[in-house]
């Protein structure tokens, strides 16, 4: 255990997270998880093999030093996945920009485009030059933005509100910064977009709008979270050590660029 790669993946008890975890530990990395999912979110993460979990909210820098210490255990860290996210909805739907109130903006751009920031800043000196990358997990509403309610949408529909499609923007622009910041340290970071993920934070999408959105894409279903932790353990393999700043989309051909 002592030469293992090690891993962080913010988020890792979630939906998404838990499938990362399960791949790198599958590949031999050591992985720690920190998420605010408490006592279950520790259960969970220990069965998809990670060895250690950091109870806190990403949003605090202190608690994210405590979980690059944690799962740096003095050495460095060879990946970091920021995975966690949340999307607000109403009653199962997408919130439209009038029903948006600033606490709620706000939160949504701290968990899903400050936090990252702490961990790619805090965890960047402890990257290992020539050999660590870092994958941002950000989504195909990226590109889109949100849509009107359903049936009166213009071009693909989107389940999130207009502060998640803004902050997923926001992180797929950070992932180049971070990219172009730390190449000449021959350290790596990429984003990966899923389309629709029959798992995780979708769960909270009405079953109307799921089958909605699912019958916008070519392939015919829904990712499953295996089909996005795939892409993560691509990026961070040497396998990719050509690639960065790149942004993989998940989506099974729903919003082609
Ligand atoms: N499910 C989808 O369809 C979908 C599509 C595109 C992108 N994504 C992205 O994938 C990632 C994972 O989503 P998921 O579907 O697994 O959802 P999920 O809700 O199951 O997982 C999100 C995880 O983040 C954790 N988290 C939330 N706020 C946190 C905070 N402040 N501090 C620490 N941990 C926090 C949650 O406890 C949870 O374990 C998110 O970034 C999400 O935006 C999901």
């Amino acid at each position: 255990m002592g030469d293992a790669r090690r891993a962080l993946v913010t988020g890792g008890a979630g939906g998404i997270g838990r499938m990362i975890v399960k791949r790198l530990a599958a590949s031999g990395y050591h992985v720690s998880v920190v998420d605010i999912a408490g006592a279950e979110g520790e259960k969970l993460t220990a069965e998809s093999g990670a060895v250690r979990y950091t109870q806190g909210d990403v949003t605090d820098p202190k608690a994210v030093r405590e979980a690059i210490e944690d799962a740096r255990e003095g050495r460095t860290l060879h990946a970091v996945v920021n995975c966690s996210g949340i999307s607000p909805k109403r009653d199962g739907r997408n919130p439209l920009l009038t029903e948006i109130d600033l606490a709620e903006w706000e939160r949504v751009m701290a968990v899903n485009l400050t936090a990252p920031f702490l961990v790619i800043q805090q965890a960047a000196p402890h990257l290992e030059d020539g050999v660590s990358s870092i994958v941002n997990i950000v989504s195909i509403m990226a590109k889109l933005g949100s849509a009107g309610p359903a049936g009166v949408a213009y071009g693909p529909f989107s389940p999130s509100g207009a502060h998640y499609s803004a902050s997923k923007a926001g992180l797929k622009n950070l992932t180049a910064s971070a990219a172009r910041e730390l190449a000449p340290r021959g350290i790596r970071c990429n984003a990966v977009a899923p389309g629709f993920v029959a798992t995780g934070m979708a769960a909270a999408t009405s079953g109307k709008l799921e089958a909605t959105t699912v019958a916008q894409v070519p392939l015919g279903r829904a990712a499953t979270a295996d089909d996005v932790a795939a892409a993560v353990w691509f990026l961070v393999s040497d396998e990719a050590q050509y690639i960065t700043g790149e942004t993989i989309d998940v989506d099974g051909g729903w919003c082609p660029d």
